[in-house]
């Protein structure tokens, strides 16, 4: 185990544990973005920044891809990772003006106007990957992908067709912070389409169901299965079906409604 102090506070983290995987041992919050529990730090965000100061010289670094070291002093809410944080906001801000997450963030830490140019008022990406991600390291159908370069990026079907390993399990929709990906009608459209034994329910894709037929023409939304199922599993299904650390997973979930204000 490795020592460390947060915010004045003594708190020992696994060696390779994150700054922000001990901090949430302490009870405290430090914004994210871009992290899910489930999911290898991306650092894209960098919403999460922290003060670290080591052999007396200070640095900034993301909590979510920063693991402790032994004797390190961290500062979650300092002058210099407070300005940080901001800067990063304000940039978030330029590109992704209208989201509600972004703004209800910036407005907690007093951001008023945008500084920076915003090149697409309508533009609600803010790149964080979380889609792209869970789509090919948990549900493991790779069925969505990032596109283009620079300033053009963004999250797109493979060779911009619908996508065929797409299992509609909704987990891309779940986890987006902005709301940015939406399930298509032609998503389900194309389960709705698929012959006979090939009609199978998601949950039944999923792995959760044992071999199912869809009796409700991919309505998903109005279906009383996936209701009983979300109800029952308080989190995404499929981070049951794939045996990962719930009670994190749950933890972050509860996370994301109350900076969403849902
Ligand atoms: S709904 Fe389709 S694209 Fe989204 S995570 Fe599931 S399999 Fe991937
Ligand atoms: S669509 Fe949503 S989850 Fe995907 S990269 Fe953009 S903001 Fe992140
Ligand atoms: S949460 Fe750390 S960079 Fe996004």
């Amino acid at each position: 185990m490795i020592s460390l102090k947060i915010d004045g506070k003594l708190v020992k983290a696994e060696r390779g544990a994150t700054i922000l995987q001990a901090a949430q041992k302490l009870g405290l919050e430090i914004p994210t973005l871009c992290h899910h529990p489930a999911l290898e730090p991306y650092a894209a965000c960098r919403i999460c920044m922290v003060e670290v100061i080591k052999e007396r010289k200070s640095e900034l670094v993301t909590a979510c891809n920063t693991a402790v070291q032994q004797g390190m002093t961290v500062w979650t809410k300092s002058n210099r990772a407070l300005a940080a944080r901001k800067m990063n906001l304000e940039l978030l801000m330029a590109r992704a003006p209208k989201v509600k997450i972004i703004r209800a963030m910036a407005a907690e830490y007093g951001i008023k106007k945008i500084r920076f140019p915003v090149e697409n008022p309508e533009e609600d990406c803010i790149l964080c990957g979380l889609c792209v991600r869970v789509c090919e390291s948990v549900v493991g159908a790779s069925a969505i992908c990032f596109a283009n370069r620079g300033s053009d990026r963004t999250w797109s079907k493979p060779f911009d067709k619908a996508s065929d390993t797409c299992i509609a399990c909704g987990v891309c929709t779940y986890l987006c912070p902005t709301g940015a990906i939406q399930m298509e009608a032609e998503t389900a459209q194309q389960f709705r389409e698929r012959p006979g034994e090939h009609r199978e329910c998601r949950y039944s894709l999923m792995g959760i169901l044992p071999y199912a037929l869809c009796a409700n023409s991919f309505r998903c939304a109005q279906c009383e299965v996936d209701q009983r199922f979300r109800d029952h599993m308080d989190t995404h299904p499929i981070f049951v079906a794939r045996n990962c650390d719930l009670e994190s997973v749950s933890a972050y979930h509860e996370f994301l409604k109350r900076v969403r204000k849902e």
